[in-house]
């Protein structure tokens, strides 16, 4: 299951575990014709559901929807995300202490921290379903708070902040289980989020993404890697 596959890395997931013969649970907040061009080929392996994550309602009646299609998630990709009010794609020149707003520190926060956890504390009957559940937070070197030296990006880089150590409690507890939950960056990628000059095509970084999360044990609980397997700096 992945969230934000309306465009991005998302879709690029979902392109690429269909091609791989997976069945997706893809999820969008609006509709997605690139998301619904992928259906044509893939018939009754796509599931489409219609998932806000910055909103309770819409996570319930997706989970509802979604109850008595599939009996379980092996992986949940959380890669749904927003950066800035200021800025459509990442530019800490443009997210400036004082531009920041309440609205846009809130907003960003209930995208890209709250949306994640609470969009797997509902489907987590799901995950437990499956024999090896992993739960993979999307998170950003943006949010390493022993790597920030730089200014800008307030809301951005403090919700993935957040979103790494819930993601570390998360992964603590399911442990026991033998769910595996971490954070991962995918990398700097030319999506909307990370602009035309990014390092890497969605297309790569999926690639990446989907070996590493391929490999991943239980020793991985808990970690930040990026899209190689690489750890992270906090
Ligand atoms: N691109 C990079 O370089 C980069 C680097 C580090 C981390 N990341 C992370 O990787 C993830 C994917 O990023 P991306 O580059 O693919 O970004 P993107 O191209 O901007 O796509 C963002 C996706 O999130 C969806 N989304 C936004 N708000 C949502 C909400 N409230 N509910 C559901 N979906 C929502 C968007 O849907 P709509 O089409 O409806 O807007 C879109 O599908 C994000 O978590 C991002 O922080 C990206």
């Amino acid at each position: 299951m992945v969230t934000g596959a309306s465009r991005g890395i998302g879709l690029e997931l979902a392109r690429q575990a269909l091609a791989r013969g997976d069945r997706v649970v893809a999820t969008t907040r609006q509709p997605a014709p690139d998301l619904d061009a992928l259906a044509a080929g893939h018939g009754e392996r796509l599931v489409q559901l219609r998932l806000d994550v910055g909103s309770m309602e819409s996570i319930i009646d997706a989970h509802a929807a979604l109850e008595g299609v599939v009996d379980r998630i092996d992986i949940l990709v959380n890669s749904a995300g927003a950066y800035s009010h200021q800025s459509e794609h990442w530019d800490p020149d443009a997210t400036l202490f004082d531009t920041v707003t309440q609205e846009e520190l809130l907003e960003v926060f209930r995208i890209n921290a709250a949306g994640p956890m609470l969009v797997t504390q509902h489907f987590l009957n799901l995950i437990r379903a499956s024999p090896r559940g992993r739960i993979v937070n999307l998170s950003s070197l943006v949010g390493s708070v022993s790597s920030k030296t730089g200014g800008g990006d307030y809301a951005y880089a403090a919700s993935k902040a957040a979103l790494n150590i819930m993601t570390r409690a998360l992964a603590a507890e399911l442990a026991p289980e033998g769910i595996v939950a971490l954070v991962m960056t995918p990398g700097w990628v030319r999506t909307r989020m990370g602009g035309p000059t990014a390092t890497l095509s969605p297309e790569e970084s999926v690639r990446g993404l989907l070996r590493t999360i391929g490999r991943l044990t239980t020793r991985d609980a808990g970690t930040f890697i990026d899209y190689q397997g690489k750890q992270q700096p906090w």
